[in-house]
């Protein structure tokens, strides 16, 4: 039996991807290793999005020559893959860098995988690969499987907008959407296997426009409402979505279907509209400060998340004021946010008027002090609710299980490890720093020891 170690950096996105690398692995006799050390083949799907994800995968990859050339004295063969966006970003830079690369593979072309390393064990040398053919990456990557009951499933990639920061629709390339029938059997094939709730999952997501089983396109609203009618997929959520792409019947199926959970994350990255025109966002503070006025009003409780960049070349302090002031208002459940990070070949990474970095670190400080304060006030005031969760795994503590709330929130419930792969009500007893903790509704409190 051969072993597979992936390590995978960034998105859901690149989650779901290494999930169908080692899928395609298998009928290859590749089972998943503990540790590097352990694999014969090891893995590394990478992030571009910031400079810090990029050189993390550049340190990583040299204590990995120093694993595979001690392998090599031991006389056994270990192979080194860069899988996803970097691989798609720096293509041969990667193998000038650190040569102890055999596999160079972008995120379009995940399915050659198994033909490259029988390329590489054949030693007709190093395999790259970087074409961008979508639909034949999903035609031939075998759907995914359930790894508990909650799972996300890929519907779209790539991306047109061309924010002015942004690499993804270089490394990720153009808008592709998966046919609804690929999608529907995929969904169905996951809840037979017991899958309870789907996040369905594109660079942008809410701005699907899928084949029909008969002709014609299908967007993310028709789709969700076809999903909704799956029996036993009792939780539907998507992401990431761009609030030029929330269309009214998106917004309505917020109101209309009960599945749909009341959860979105719908980055907005600036307040001031100057940053944002300058960010080629295609939307103002208006429109996105009205967009969530009338998502709050299709579903009252909805629980809003986003992406913020703070030091974007040009931002003044006034810009950065015109952040915390979108913030206040609007009043997120969840959100993160990132020092702007200059990206080789964007945009913006070409204009004169850069932050410096002490600068970016103090906004970030107060926007971040700013946000947890919102994230725990949310915490805080589901103290005493009932809500439904679904419980995933085990907790730390013998009995205990953790789930997630309809807000995404982990729940941590004793006494629950019986119900992983269920949906129960949960009295939310307090809320900690990044989760909440509760009881089993309906449960009888335990009988209390008398001495
Ligand atoms: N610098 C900092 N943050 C970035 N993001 C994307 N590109 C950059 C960049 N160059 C952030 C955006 C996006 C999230 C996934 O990553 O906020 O929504
Ligand atoms: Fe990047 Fe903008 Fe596309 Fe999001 S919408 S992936 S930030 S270019």
């Amino acid at each position: 039996m051969k072993k597979l170690f992936i390590k995978t950096y960034g998105c859901q996105m690149n989650v779901y991807d290494s999930a169908r690398i080692a899928d395609s692995l298998a009928p290859l006799g590749y089972s998943a290793a503990d540790a590097p050390e352990d694999a014969d083949i090891v893995v590394l799907n990478t992030c571009h999005i910031r400079e810090k994800a990029a050189e993390k995968v550049y340190s990583e990859l040299g204590r990995l020559r120093r694993l595979k050339e001690r392998r090599a004295e031991e006389g056994s063969r270990m192979l080194i893959a860069v899988a996803g966006c970097v691989a798609q970003a720096e293509g041969e830079e990667i193998v000038r860098r650190q040569n102890a690369v055999d596999i160079v593979v972008g995120p379009q072309s995940l399915h050659r995988i198994p033909e490259m390393i029988a390329r590489v064990e054949r030693r007709e040398g190093r395999a790259l690969e970087t074409d961008f053919v979508p639909d034949e990456k999903f035609d031939s990557l075998p759907a995914s499987r359930a790894e508990g009951p909650a799972a996300f499933l890929t519907i779209q990639e790539g991306c047109d907008k061309f924010c002015t920061f942004c690499v993804v629709p270089y490394t990720r390339g153009a808008e592709f959407s998966r046919p609804v029938p690929q999608i529907l059997g995929e969904a169905q094939r996951l809840v037979d296997a017991g899958v309870r709730e789907i996040t369905l999952l594109g660079q942008n997501v809410n701005a699907y426009r899928g084949k029909g089983p008969c002709g014609g396109v299908w967007n993310l609203a028709r789709l969700l409402h076809h999903l909704a009618e799956i029996y036993g997929l009792e939780r539907l959520r998507y992401t990431t979505s761009h609030p030029c792409d929330m269309s009214d019947d998106l917004i309505a199926a917020h109101r209309d279907l009960e599945k749909l959970m009341p959860y979105l994350h719908l980055p907005v990255q600036s307040g001031s509209d100057r940053i944002l025109d300058a960010m080629n966002r295609r939307h103002g503070r208006d429109h996105y400060l009205r967009l969530v006025e009338r998502i709050r009003s299709a579903r009252r409780d909805i629980a809003l998340s986003s992406d913020f960049i703070v030091g974007f070349p040009g931002e003044s302090d006034e810009d950065f004021e015109q952040t915390l002031t979108l913030v206040r208002e609007i009043n997120y459940a969840q959100a993160y946010s990132f020092k702007y990070s200059s990206r080789p070949g964007t945009p913006a990474a070409a204009a004169r008027k850069q932050i410096p970095d002490d600068v970016k670190s103090a906004r970030l400080q107060s926007l971040q002090g700013l946000l947890s304060a919102q994230q725990h006030a949310f915490a805080k005031s589901c103290e005493g609710l009932e809500m439904s969760v679904l419980f995933e795994r085990r907790g730390r503590k013998p009995g205990q299980a953790v789930g997630r709330s309809p807000y995404l929130q982990p729940v941590h419930v004793d006494d629950a490890e019986h119900l992983i792969g269920m949906i129960h009500n949960v009295i939310i007893a307090r809320a900690l720093p990044n989760s909440l903790g509760g009881t089993l509704a309906g449960a009888r409190p335990k009988a209390v020891a008398v001495h």
